[in-house]
């Protein structure tokens, strides 16, 4: 790792503008190494020096990772002329951040962004099969025979049939399903309940491989990932 700028690397871990940073660095608030530093230019290595800032360690991290609940009504891209983005939610820090996968207009629940192009690759990539979990409500029951269709596979009219899915019922309502997968074909949820001969009137994702969403994510709201959860994701394709 190379080295950087004591007020760059504050910038980026605390998410405090540049020249906070600096105002910051240069009333006593940051020791490295155990060392007052009051000059922003001083060049730090972040893997190895021991930061504080305001008594608390800086932890460096080389990617950034997003849990973002999304809302219906705004669409999974970086940038579009005409619609709301899921990027337009989060705050500036994070814009840089790309969608791990999309979701459709209408769904909601779970979107991971971030800059770390080797893990979004593996868990977009069918040979890994990281399991997606989505509820919906569909405009029909659900029971024995249409668990069993999805475990078989069905055809969707692309060249291949859907690879073996889940799909559990409610106890209370067959109509509110839970359905897991492990691919990502286009509108796949969709299609696959249209090949059971239904509708999905409502979609969310629920979870990506080991993440699940955080019930107390508001829709619209995000927040970086734990250590845990990173991890987590990191063990679901052998990284
Ligand atoms: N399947 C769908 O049909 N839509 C989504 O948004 C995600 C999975």
């Amino acid at each position: 790792m190379k080295t950087m700028r004591l007020d760059r690397l504050i910038s980026t871990c605390t998410g405090l503008s540049r020249s906070d940073a600096k105002t910051m660095i240069k009333k006593g608030l940051v020791s490295v190494n155990g060392n007052g530093i009051k000059r922003p230019e001083q060049k730090v290595n972040p893997l190895q020096d021991s930061v504080i800032f305001e008594g608390a360690p800086i932890e460096y991290r080389e990617h950034t990772y997003v849990m973002l609940h999304k809302p219906a009504g705004v669409i999974t891209a970086t940038k579009d002329a005409e619609h709301k983005t899921v990027m337009d939610l989060v705050e500036k820090r994070y814009k840089k951040l790309s969608p791990v996968g999309r979701l459709d207009k209408d769904t909601e629940g779970l979107l991971l962004l971030t800059d770390d192009g080797n893990l979004a690759h593996r868990l977009l990539s069918p040979a890994k099969g990281v399991k997606k979990c989505y509820e919906a409500l569909l405009d029909v029951e659900a029971g024995e025979r249409e668990k069993k269709m999805f475990e078989e596979g069905l055809d969707i009219g692309d060249e291949k049939k859907t690879l073996p899915a889940q799909l559990k019922t409610d106890d209370k309502d067959a109509t509110k399903v839970y359905i897991t997968i492990q691919e990502g074909r286009y509108h796949q949820v969709k299609r696959m309940v249209e090949a059971i001969g239904g509708k999905v009137l409502y979609l969310k994702r629920l979870s990506m491989g080991s993440l699940y969403l955080d019930d107390s994510l508001g829709k619209g709201n995000f927040r970086e990932l734990t250590k845990e959860e990173i991890q987590g994701l990191m063990n679901d394709v052998g990284l």
